[in-house]
């Protein structure tokens, strides 16, 4: 079955979202598989956003990232990692359609409020990496 991996970024955490975020999830009808709060290490966050490595806000992504506590969960369900995606909404908050996580809860590309994995694949190695203790 496939899976996908989501993450609640700090600023959602320190903004109150995770209640609303997880939500969003649960009343589409995707199963939650895992969840955990995780400070991520700086290793960690640089591995998974390794594709980024080179652009001019990498450094900033990275503290963003490692600031505070993360909510990381495992969701399962036909169709997940781009479903999620689709719930989500776009990379930067004002693209992204109402409706969506970040087209109602955010503003800034830089502060956006959630991850989902961009393919199964992703979704299978960075469960992997981040929910190792899932269910
Ligand atoms: P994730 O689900 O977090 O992977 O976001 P995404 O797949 O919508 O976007 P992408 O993987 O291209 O970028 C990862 C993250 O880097 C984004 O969610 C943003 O937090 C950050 N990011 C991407 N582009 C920019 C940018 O132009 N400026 C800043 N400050 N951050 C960016
Ligand atoms: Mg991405």
């Amino acid at each position: 079955v496939e899976q996908t991996y989501i993450m609640i970024k700090p600023d959602g955490v320190q903004r109150g979202l995770v209640g609303e975020i997880i939500s969003r999830f649960e009343k589409k009808g995707f199963l939650l598989k895992g969840l955990k709060l995780f400070q991520c290490p700086k290793d960690l966050a640089q591995e998974h956003y390794k594709d980024l490595k080179e652009r001019p806000f990498f450094p900033n992504l990275i503290d963003y990232i490692t600031s505070g506590p993360v909510v990381c969960m495992a969701w399962e369900g036909d169709g997940v990692v781009a479903s999620a995606r689709k719930l989500i909404g776009a990379t930067n908050p004002l693209q992204a359609e109402p409706g969506t996580i970040r087209g109602d809860l955010a503003v800034q590309t830089g502060r956006n409020v959630v991850h989902g994995s961009d393919s199964p694949d992703n979704g299978k190695r960075e469960i992997g990496k981040f929910c190792q203790w899932r269910i």
